[in-house]
């Protein structure tokens, strides 16, 4: 496990609450507020720039010609290291701020669009080759009707590349606050931090699920797995990062899933 605290460039996080059912729903995972901030971060820290990104990008390996769905896309930069291999892209995010600045990155002709994963997406059935989805799923508590549609739109035989929380860091996070007994590792819980990034602060509020509970929902939407990776960080972090790297070489963060649409 590592916690943002101790990297540069990073997001720094408070646990605030073990439930939304204590924060304002409206005034979490407010992305459009904190789109630039948030983007600005995600370029260059450790756990998206240099752990989750590559890692999604090993898992997907050769995209050339292929129809990929990055769905939660944010502001673009999996979408664009995807087109930048020869994939052909599409994206959607809830948030409008943030597929704004991914229409600004990848400019007017890119096929992105505000949509709501866990709501009837606007694609035809058996549409892509492959979905990414990086970091979305943890913002929804029933993973089912999401799983469901991402299925409709893939072909079958296409491919689910996920990552999420991993459930045994969130369990940490917890645990070094002295705070375990608001995360049974076993319950499907909302937890929430207070980002500060680039000077804002937002309140964020995700679900923790252990990992029978991910896999039975991948299960039960007709996904097959077929890897499931805990991946080291991105050789270049060593010298970007040295002191993180150094004080933990190896550290779990996200979890990262490769599923079959069956
Ligand atoms: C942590 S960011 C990750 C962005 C991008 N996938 C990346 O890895 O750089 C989470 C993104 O998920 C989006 N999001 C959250 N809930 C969503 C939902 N139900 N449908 C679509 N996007 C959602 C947020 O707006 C935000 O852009």
């Amino acid at each position: 496990m590592i916690s943002s605290e101790r990297q540069e460039h990073a997001i720094s996080t408070k646990l605030v609450s073990p439930s939304a059912v204590s924060v304002d729903p409206s005034k979490t995972n407010d992305y459009d507020s904190f789109a630039e901030a948030y983007t600005a971060a995600n370029e260059t820290n450790l756990v998206n720039a240099y752990y989750e990104r590559p890692a999604m990008l090993a898992l997907a390996g050769d995209v050339a010609g292929r129809r990929i769905l990055d769905a939660g896309c944010g502001s673009g930069a999996l979408f664009a290291a995807l087109r930048d291999r020869g994939a052909i892209v599409s994206g959607f995010d809830t948030s409008a701020g943030m597929v704004e600045l991914a229409r600004r990155r990848l400019g007017d002709g890119a096929d992105l669009q505000v949509a709501d994963l866990g709501s009837l997406l606007p694609y035809a059935d058996d549409t892509f080759d492959d979905v990414a989805a990086s970091l979305v799923l943890h913002y929804l508590e029933d993973w089912g009707p999401a799983l469901a549609e991402l299925r409709r739109v893939l072909r079958p035989g296409g491919r689910l590349i996920v990552s999420v929380d991993h459930p045994f860091a969130v369990n940490l996070i917890h645990r070094e606050a002295g705070r375990e007994a608001e995360c049974n590792y076993f319950d499907t819980t909302n937890w929430t931090v207070e980002w500060t990034v680039g000077g804002q602060t937002a309140l964020v509020s995700r679900w923790h699920r252990p990992l029978h509970a991910m896999i039975e929902a991948f299960i039960g939407a007709g996904f097959r797995i077929t890897v499931i990776s805990e991946p080291d960080p991105d050789p270049a972090a060593r010298e970007l990062f040295p002191e993180a790297i150094a004080a933990m070489p190896r550290f779990l963060c996200f979890l990262f899933f490769v599923l079959q649409a069956g």
